[in-house]
């Protein structure tokens, strides 16, 4: 299990490398971040989440197989828009709606360094742009307004300050 960074960690706003190398090291990492992810029951985890700036992000739908994009590059996006109610493992407990394109086709390469691209739609291309944000240090809740932020920021804040306060109790 890998800790995961959450909102006021320097990480998540910084613009993520390339990853240039290809070895044990990039597997062991990514295998980390699928556990990382089942166990915070999650469907999307990014490398900066797990405070590694490098172009990784692993995406798990239940049901489906899980998948590792490195260097990814989301290469067209549908004119179609939809809303959906976004949330983040380090933005953790707050969820809000986000417009994006429905459909989105992405360039990757997986763990072994062979690249691949993938048409995706539904939760799929959903779970992609967000934890490609990630990697060029966005959030979603940079895409709400200044009104919707504040008061997401607020919950935010007092949700967390009860459950720091539950911890010091026991
Ligand atoms: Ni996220």
């Amino acid at each position: 299990m890998l800790d995961i960074c959450v909102l006021g960690d320097d990480v998540l706003r910084t613009e993520c490398k390339d990853i240039k190398v290809f070895d044990s090291a990039l597997k062991m990492l990514a295998d980390a971040m699928l556990e990382t992810l089942k166990e915070a029951d999650g469907v999307g985890l990014a490398g900066p989440q797990v405070g590694v700036p490098e172009k990784i992000f692993v995406v798990w739908i239940p049901e489906e197989d899980p998948l590792v994009f490195i260097n990814p590059e989301i290469v067209e996006t549908s004119i179609e828009t939809c809303p959906y109610e976004e949330g983040c493992l380090s933005v953790p407990g707050m969820y809000h709606n986000v417009v994006r394109p429905k459909r989105v086709k992405v360039q990757a390469f997986d763990a072994d360094g062979k690249p691949f691209t993938l048409d995706a739609d539904g939760l799929l291309a959903r779970v992609i742009q967000h934890e490609n944000d990630h990697l060029h240090g966005k959030l979603y809740i940079d895409y709400l307004t200044d009104a919707e932020r504040e008061k997401l920021l607020r919950l935010y804040e007092k949700k967390n300050k009860a459950r720091k306060n539950r911890k010091r109790r026991v």
